[in-house]
């Protein structure tokens, strides 16, 4: 039988052995696809047609579980290992590089080359030359062409067992082509794109409060999380560069790498060969001027000897290699001055310190604005409260030094004392607000019992500074989207004295048109506004009268609400009406509101904490319902889950669960599309009843409808 006609053979007439090729083939054909989509952005095939590869791969492991591989596409994502990372010893040493830092190194280094391996003063070896990538090294050891182990570089002998993690990166292929030695080991670095980096951030500043400084620790955070699911979820790359255990199969480092790119692994475009000290400098420089466009941060530049045989005799010293360096690029940071220290005051209040520099260079970009993070940093203490800079407080008018880091705000790293002016003051955070005079205060955390390094204005909206960045955040991008409504318009309404036509607070968005046409003065008459642009931007607000719930709850600014949580809130309540009710009884701790707030999956503690405390101040009930007067928040769907026998249903558990709580029963439920509500109605379409149910046991008996127990109710969703 050909291969072509097994392919489409119905998976309930494959034999074992035919099940078992099946499975090879579909692995290695999803890899390749995989390889094409993530790697490359050119898939070769739909989305549908993957599916179905995906499909019968499933439907054949579920037949015959015992032919699962473990290169399974099924394994690649989502595999949880049993333990935290194994040990791995190294085949061979995973080394580091000596750094060189001017053209005179190099010099020197190419010198040595040449005089270790006795060359004749004119003749130098080949190098090639690529950048240092700024990521963590893995080794990767493939076994008769499959991935086997993969290793982080640890202390050079012994590294972190991530093999899990590693098979949910695409860059990284799954299998070899035919014909690889039985062992390979090919080396590299996992690394994050910037872009990437920055959109990780968000996503994490929204779901946790946390982000990653920089994409290197971004990388090596994702790379070592104990479930691969996470990992699967983040978007790591990885450049193959060198090789543990491997035969020979080239004569130079530069055919053996491009020989690694034929395998499916991703090779760094810009490694060139060169053949004099000029060239090799004239390549640092070309990268070092590109490195602003790269998608990824490199440190510098790594010169290799070409020839595989010259590497063989010039070999190791004791934690690096003789034929290879790496010459790093100057860190971007300088001396400037302090010229002041200016306070922000953010949507939820938080007062930021920002330094005003005298304006310099950093890597080639001006930088007169530098992040001074908070209170704490400014006098030297850190985050959990321990010394910084060697205790070293910020003053102005001190000499300091600006960094850019890869996360872009620039910050002030430390401070020269030789050079600080003899009346130069040690700063006094404010403790009332700048910008309305309200209290400032550091709260403490309940649980930690540490106090919060933001101090916070407590004027809430009585705080312009707070209304304005609330306004500029209700009418951006990713919440309400009014056009021709950007930070600078809201500014210039925000800032009218007219009652007629300030905007104070969402609501006065969606009033403005009707309080404009009953104004004696008229905004087409203001500079900058024309009768046009007037009427582009009444239509670009009324545009918005309906929204998306989720646009809603992100654009009320509710504290550590981002667009993700507030879709899942938009998910999980359905209707802004349903929402509310809900925040408002959950501020019983003790309530099924409060619990169902807490059981959905993605919103936490702080997150509950802080929608609930919005929900309790009367102004923000009162600023909604004024606003709601003029919108009309769409309700939104639950999905619906697939063959979920209870999807689309209205479920009521009552009575005492012995075998799952309450929240777990909710979340389930949820999860397969069902609607649970507390109490029994004509709408209910099914109740769970534990012992002791009472009235609504008799309600749902009253009504006719449907009730079962517990160990129905896990029957009825088993497996799902
Ligand atoms: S070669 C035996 N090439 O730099 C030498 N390393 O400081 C093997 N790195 O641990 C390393 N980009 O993580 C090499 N193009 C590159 C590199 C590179 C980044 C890292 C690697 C290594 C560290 C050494």
């Amino acid at each position: 039988m050909s291969d072509v006609s097994l392919s489409e053979k119905p998976v309930e007439e494959l034999t074992l052995e035919e099940a078992a090729a099946e499975l090879e083939r579909l692995s290695a054909e999803i890899a390749h696809h995989d390889r094409l989509y993530h790697g490359e952005d050119n898939p070769e095939i739909t989305d549908a047609a993957y599916d179905a590869l995906k499909n019968r791969n499933l439907a054949i492991e579920a037949r015959y579980p015992d032919l699962v591989r473990d290169d399974s596409p099924s394994r690649r994502v989502g595999a949880t290992p049993s333990a935290a990372f194994a040990e791995v010893r190294h085949s061979r040493p995973m080394l580091s590089l000596d750094n060189l830092f001017t053209d005179e190194d190099v010099l020197d280094f190419v010198e040595q080359v040449r005089r270790f391996l006795g060359l004749p003063a004119d003749r130098i070896p080949v190098f090639t030359a690529e950048p240092k990538i700024d990521g963590l090294s893995l080794s990767i050891r493939y076994e008769k062409g499959r991935l086997a182990v993969a290793a982080t570089r640890g202390d050079g002998l012994t590294g972190e067992n991530v093999t899990a993690n590693v098979r949910t990166i695409a860059d990284i292929p799954e299998r070899l082509p035919a014909g690889v030695p039985d062992v390979v080991e090919v080396r590299g670095e996992v690394y994050m794109g910037r872009g990437d980096f920055f959109a990780l951030n968000e996503r994490m500043r929204e779901e946790t409060g946390k982000v990653f400084a920089n994409p290197r620790n971004a990388a090596a955070g994702s790379l070592r999380q104990l479930d691969p699911a996470i990992t699967a979820r983040r978007p790591l790359r990885f450049f193959a560069y060198a090789w543990g255990d491997l035969p020979r199969l080239a004569d130079t480092q530069y055919d053996t790498v491009r020989l690694f790119e034929t395998w499916g692994f991703k090779t760094n475009p810009l490694m060139v060969r060169c053949a004099t000290v000029d060239e090799l400098v004239a390549h640092y420089r070309r990268i070092e001027a590109d490195r602003a466009s790269l998608d990824y941060d490199i440190d510098g530049v790594v010169y290799k000897v070409d020839d595989l045989a010259l590497q063989e005799r010039l070999g190791f010293r004791s934690r690096s290699p003789r034929w290879a360096t790496a010459h790093k690029f100057p860190a971007e940071r300088a001396f400037t001055t302090l010229k002041d220290i200016e306070i922000q005051v953010g949507r939820t209040g938080a007062l930021t310190p920002v330094a005003k520099l005298e304006p310099v260079t950093v890597g080639g970009v001006v930088v007169s604005n530098a992040t001074l993070h908070n209170e704490d940093y400014i006098k030297g203490i850190g985050t959990s409260g321990q010394p910084i800079r060697e205790g070293r407080d910020i003053r102005v008018g001190d000499t300091v030094i600006v960094q850019r880091a890869g996360d872009v705000i620039p910050q002030i790293v430390d401070v020269v004392l030789d050079k600080r002016p003899p009346d130069a003051e040690p700063y006094a955070f404010p403790t009332l607000c700048p910008r309305c005079g309200s209290h400032a205060v550091r709260d403490v955390n309940e649980k930690t019992g540490r106090v919060d390094a933001v101090r916070r204005c407590t004027g809430g909206l009585v705080c312009p500074a707070q209304q304005v960045e609330k306004l500029k955040h209700f009418a951006s991008r990713h919440a309400f989207d009014i056009e021709g409504l950007g930070d600078k318009q809201i500014e210039f309404f925000h800032a009218l004295e007219d009652d007629n036509l300030s905007i104070r607070e969402p609501a006065d968005i969606f009033t403005l048109k009707a309080r404009e046409a009953g104004s004696f003065r008229r905004l087409k008459d203001f500079p900058g506004f024309g009768a046009t642009s007037v009427k582009n931007l009444f239509d670009a607000i009324d545009a918005r009268r309906r929204i998306a719930l989720n646009r809603l709850i992100f654009g009320l600014g509710i504290r550590h609400v981002g667009e993700t949580t507030a879709k899942l809130l938009a998910r999980a309540y359905g209707t802004w009406d349903h929402f509310a009710e809900e925040m408002q009884a959950a501020a019983d701790r003790s309530s099924d509101a409060w619990r169902g707030l807490n059981a959905i999956d993605g919103i936490g503690e702080v997150v509950a904490d802080a929608v609930v405390d919005f929900f309790a101040e009367a102004h923000n009930l009162e600023a909604v319902a004024r606003l709601l007067n003029e919108i009309e928040p769409e309700p939104m769907e639950a999905p619906v889950a697939v063959d979920s026998p209870v999807a689309g249903k209205t479920v009521v558990f009552t009575g005492s669960l012995e075998k799952m709580t309450r929240d777990e029963a909710k979340a389930t439920a949820e999860r397969l599309g069902a609607k649970v509500a507390g109490s029994v109605s004509k709408k209910t379409d099914l109740v769970v009843a534990g012992p002791g149910a009472g009235s609504k046991l008799a309600k749902a008996t009253e009504f006719g409808i449907e009730v079962i127990d517990e160990d129905a109710w896990l029957a009825l969703v088993e497996g799902l």
